[in-house]
């Protein structure tokens, strides 16, 4: 369907793949909700797009995905201000750092990344096995990256999509939402994201006979922030991560987003795995990539 005109709520805009998915519905001509917490950032990129695509709306709410009270009241708001929400994408988390480190690390890496930098806000416990997790470290994950998908889809579709009996919701979970990751520590961020994909194929089953597409994102590696976040901003180690290959970067995501939403309403991508050549599954790296390909 055109994304010009549609109303976009996009969870997580702040940085990273949202930000990016941001930047590329706006010039696809879509109307953009953006949410996350940090309010200076959300006003930043508001400013940016509204400069770059005058004729776009952009509103930005700041509001933690795991309170349910919050998330209701801002899309009660935004739907006051904006009359409907056509496309919903679930794409915050909080595991800033701690994706790769789920899909990427191998046991070498985790054994070397000093504890100090891989503390709550980055891998959130690993590579401590799961017994050894704090449990607010485990509440946090589940928070954001369980109970907020299911807020903030719960609100959207009661307060929008059921009664206009219409739009798409996309999830961005994880190539590791469907393989194990082999190493410790990554428990609670696995089951998370295996949880996001046995939501949206259920509520995708749910939402039979309605219009309302229920679509999954999964990245491999990409190069945001929290890589170098992960490995404490230590260079050396961020260029062995990606030693011989070059990773997704978030444009790359944000163009898989558009196609998967650009599709006519009689076609679904369900899902779409995404990973860059190299990363043929999450602990098996291509790392002679660069050199047969000569970059
Ligand atoms: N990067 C990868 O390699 C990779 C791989 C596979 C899947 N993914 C998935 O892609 C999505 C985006 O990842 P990313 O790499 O862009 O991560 P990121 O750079 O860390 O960005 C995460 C975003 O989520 C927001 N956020 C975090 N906790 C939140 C909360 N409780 N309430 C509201 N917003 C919250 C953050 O903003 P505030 O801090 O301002 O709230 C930020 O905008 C995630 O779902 C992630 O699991 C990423």
């Amino acid at each position: 369907m055109p994304l010009h005109g549609q109303n976009v709520l996009l969870t997580g805009a702040s940085m990273g793949i949202g930000e990016r998915i941001a930047r590329s519905l706006a010039k696809e001509g879509s109307n953009l909700i953006l949410l996350a917490r940090s309010e200076d950032k959300l006003l930043s990129l508001k400013d940016q797009l509204l400069q770059q695509h005058p004729g776009i709306k952009v509103v930005y709410r700041a509001a933690d995905v795991g309170s349910h009270e919050a998330v209701d009241a801002v899309i009660q708001s935004v739907i006051e201000e904006m009359g409907h929400i056509d496309i919903l994408i679930n794409n915050a988390s909080g595991a800033r750092s701690r994706q790769c480190a789920a899909t990427a690390q191998s046991p070498l890496q985790i054994t070397n990344v000093p504890r100090s930098n891989i503390q709550a806000g980055l891998a959130l416990g690993a590579p401590n096995a799961f017994y050894d997790l704090k449990i607010g470290d485990i509440q946090t994950m589940i928070s954001t990256n369980i109970n907020g998908p299911m807020f903030v889809t719960h609100s959207v579709l009661n307060r929008s999509m059921v009664s206009r009996n219409s739009g798409t919701i996309l999830n961005i979970t994880s190539v590791t939402g469907l393989e194990v990751p082999p190493f410790p520590g990554e428990a609670v961020y696995h089951s998370s994201k295996a949880a996001q994909e046995a939501f949206t194929n259920a509520l995708r089953n749910e939402l039979v006979g309605t219009d309302i597409k229920v679509l999954a994102l999964r990245p491999g590696c990409v190069a945001t922030n929290f890589h170098s976040l992960r490995v404490g901003h230590d260079k050396k180690m961020y260029d062995e991560f990606f030693e011989g290959y070059d990773p997704l970067v978030a444009e790359d995501v944000a163009g898989a987003a558009v196609y998967m939403l650009n599709q006519p309403l009689n076609i679904s991508i369900k899902a779409l795995d995404m990973v860059a050549s190299a990363q043929r599954s999450l602990t098996i790296f291509d790392r002679k990539w660069n050199e047969r390909h000569g970059n």
